[in-house]
């Protein structure tokens, strides 16, 4: 693209390319401006305003509500695509074929087993652990049994890493569960899809057969689906930064699964639902609710409303208020908090405070309804999020190694003291 945009500073002008993304958005190529400038930078905290880089997997226009996954639009992938197409689709770029979705399916399924010794790490956890916490560690702690680094360069070996950490992560997600819940560790089967593996290694019983209810395996199918990718997010742009230093793949993951875990971000969905219920016990009164999260003297926000990029609505919350609709009325639940949630939808979405600053239900407002219709306990929300976003993850990484970015290393304005002599203890 020729256009340019011209800086001035210092009295002096500077041009700086324009680059075109394929949907038609612009940004301004900033790459030379330290080296042109004799040191300027552009300062822009949350990096509102700033891309860090170029990628071809995913697409949001958060001003017309848009979402897609390597061209295919996200309503589309969730009414027709199964988990593992996605998987599939986001890491590699196409969708698979039907023999190509096969042997994923199968080097992932035998990928899966786990080192005895991970099982006394986690024994070694206190019950009381957030599984945030667990899922985090273990993820870290792969590395261990699997030190040798991935030769990027390689296609074989980077994608036996994909398919290993495809294999035991839901392991992982299974056990930190179990382990709350007082249940044995156990493996799921080989014969089973990817979804359905990962529901029986949740919940079967010690003493009983699992049997899967297609409603179930359909609702987190499609929770997944969503949840997969959203381009450059906090938790996805901190696995970038990480594995930008060459850190390996599970380890760059893991970091993923820490920035996932805050309230703001993944861990919004837990706090939903302690949000819904905490209305519930005070008698149901949303309106209080309401000012206080417009009370700028009161810590307390509306859990699930608002986003960074999407300032018209979510299209994936609104799939996912359609589905918690659909599983509580096929699997016979009256859940009280839903209509609790409904109402403060409502009310936030007439009130001038909401729509001023453009604030609607997110992903995360809905998709806590769902899980704990499913019987998952709440403090494993999370977990399931970062279950969804391994395929985004992975993806995103995978990308950044390929395209040889350098290490991310931003730059900062200093605004502290100025240098000072240092004055020994006895006379501060
Ligand atoms: N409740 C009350 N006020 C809010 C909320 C909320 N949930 N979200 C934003 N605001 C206000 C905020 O106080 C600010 O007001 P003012 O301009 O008067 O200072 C204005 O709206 C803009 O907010 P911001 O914090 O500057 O916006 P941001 O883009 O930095 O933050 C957000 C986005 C998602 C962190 C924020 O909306 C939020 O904290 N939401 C609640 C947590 C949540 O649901 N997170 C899940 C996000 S979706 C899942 C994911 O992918 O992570």
């Amino acid at each position: 693209m020729s256009e340019k945009a011209t800086l001035a500073i210092n009295g002096k002008s500077y041009e700086f390319p324009v680059v075109k993304g394929t949907e038609d958005e612009l940004g301004i190529d900033i790459s030379s401006l330290r080296t042109s400038t004799d040191g300027v930078i552009t300062l822009d905290p949350g990096f509102k305003n700033t891309g860090s880089c170029e990628s071809a997997i995913t697409f949001l226009d958060g001003e017309k509500g848009i979402l897609h996954y390597r061209g295919y639009g996200i309503e589309e992938l969730a009414e027709k695509a199964d988990f593992l197409e996605v998987v599939y689709l986001l890491i590699f770029g196409e969708l698979p074929t039907e023999s190509e979705l096969e042997k994923f399916h199968y080097d992932i399924q035998h990928q899966s087993i786990v080192d005895e010794d991970v099982k006394k790490i986690l024994d070694a956890f206190p019950k009381s652990a957030h599984p945030m916490g667990v899922l985090c560690s273990l993820t870290s702690a792969l590395t261990a049994f699997n030190p040798t680094s991935v030769d990027v360069r390689s296609e074989e070996a980077m994608y036996k890493s994909i398919v290993k950490i495809l294999g035991k992560f839901p392991v992982l997600v299974a056990w930190t569960m179990r382990k709350k819940m007082g249940l044995p560790l156990n493996y799921g089967s080989t014969s089973l899809g990817y979804v359905e593996n990962v529901l029986q290694m949740m919940f079967r019983q010690p003493n009983e057969e699992y049997t899967l209810n297609p409603i179930v395996v359909e609702a987190l199918d499609k929770l997944l689906i969503l949840h997969a990718d959203h381009e450059q997010n906090c938790s996805t742009s901190t696995v970038r930064i990480a594995g930008s230093s060459h850190a390996g793949l599970f380890v760059s993951l893991a970091s993923g699964i820490s920035a996932l875990w805050g309230p703001l971000h993944g861990g919004a969905n837990q706090a939903v639902i302690e949000m819904l219920e905490a209305i519930k016990a005070d008698g149901g009164d949303t309106k209080k609710f309401m000012a206080k999260a417009k009370d700028k003297n009161d810590p307390f926000r509306l859990m699930g409303f608002g986003h960074r990029v999407y300032k018209n609505f979510d299209p994936r919350a609104k799939i996912i208020k359609k589905a918690a609709d659909e599983v509580l009325a096929d699997l016979g639940i009256e859940d009280p908090i839903l209509e609790i949630a409904k109402g403060l939808e409502k009310e936030a979405l007439e009130d001038p405070y909401f729509v001023e600053r453009k604030l609607y239900p997110n992903v995360d407002f809905y998709s806590g309804i769902i899980y704990r219709a499913l019987g998952i306990p709440t403090e494993m929300f999370t977990v399931m999020f970062a279950l969804g976003r391994l395929p985004g993850w992975i993806a995103q990484w995978r990308e950044m190694r390929l395209n040889k970015e350098p290490i991310g290393r931003p730059r900062q304005i200093y605004i502290g003291k100025t240098l000072r002599p240092f004055i020994p203890v006895e006379k501060r």
